[in-house]
């Protein structure tokens, strides 16, 4: 973890009250993994040092370039916008624990929620730049709020759901996880709390129906890994990005946790990457 001073390069409006902001910050764009975090000092209205959470978009070592992507919710994101090109933002990360990926996955299922995409869209360069394949499931609104395929590699199949039908399939991402569901060797997800829980529905069917938990015992070699450590969670078939608002990000408020099934998980600390195991999901 670092605090760095980062350089605003760019900044765009990419989809209604969405925005794409790139940095330069080479201590971040290379030593960050996909699914780790900022937290970054905005305006100081109060007082008080303000700083949000935003999930690492994009890095690139060979620039020094981390991209971040959000939606204006308030004071703080509003003041972002109007950061002009050539100030610095101190910046803290990374922070929180990534995705972990077994190296025997060629097939990534990535699902994505609104603004979800934020918190796997740098999976699928990693996992791109490792050989493997990668379709992204995206959920929006309508046609109006879906992530622009202009901003994904080429290699990538990106498959689009839209509430109200506008574009791709009609109804909800989730349901198009069938499809995919016996492709994917391991699946990654960001996005609605709800949409999240039905997803570690679907998984713990398929494990199930196909008998994954012993597939997961195999690759392991018959050793039981502790719930939450990274060998656990690399063993996963779903790996979720849990959103959560956050006060101090390094696990000292304990502002931010979220029940598991061992207890509360702190999402800045033990997360914002979780096996869907180690949540306690609400009963559907
Ligand atoms: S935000 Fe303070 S413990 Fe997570």
């Amino acid at each position: 973890m670092r605090l760095v001073a980062a350089e605003l390069v760019e900044s765009r409006q990419i989809l209604p009250g969405q925005w794409l902001q790139s940095f330069h910050a080479p201590e971040l764009a290379s030593g960050s993994r996909a699914g780790q975090f900022v937290h970054v000092r905005t305006g100081d209205y109060s007082g008080l040092v303000l700083r949000r959470p935003f999930s690492i978009n994009t890095t690139d070592a060979a620039t020094g370039i981390i991209t971040l992507h959000f939606r204006t919710v308030g004071r703080g994101t509003e003041w972002l916008t109007r950061v002009r090109e050539g100030e610095r933002l101190d910046m803290l990360g990374p922070l929180g624990k990534p995705f972990e990926v077994d190296s025997r996955s060629r097939h990534l299922l990535l699902v994505a929620g609104g603004l979800g995409m934020a918190g796997v869209r740098m999976l699928a360069d990693e996992a791109i730049r490792d050989g493997r394949q990668v379709t992204i499931l995206f959920g929006a609104l309508s046609a109006n709020h879906v992530y622009p395929s202009t901003l994904l590699p080429d290699e990538v199949e990106y498959v689009v759901a839209t509430d109200d039908g506008s574009m791709g399939h009609h109804g909800y991402v989730t349901e198009l996880v069938s499809e995919y569901e016996a492709w994917a060797d391991q699946a990654f997800a960001c996005g609605p709390h709800p949409m999240l829980a039905r997803l570690a529905q679907l998984a713990a069917g398929r494990r199930e129906r196909l008998g994954v938990a012993k597939l997961g015992r195999k690759r392991g070699g018959g050793k039981v890994d502790p719930l939450g450590s990274a060998a656990a969670r690399r063993k996963a078939f779903l790996q979720v990005s849990m959103e959560q608002t956050m006060g101090c990000a390094v696990g000292a408020c304990l502002g931010c946790t979220v029940m598991g099934v061992e207890g509360p998980l702190r999402v800045c600390r033990e997360g914002p990457v979780f096996a869907s195991d180690e949540i306690a999901w609400p009963d559907r």
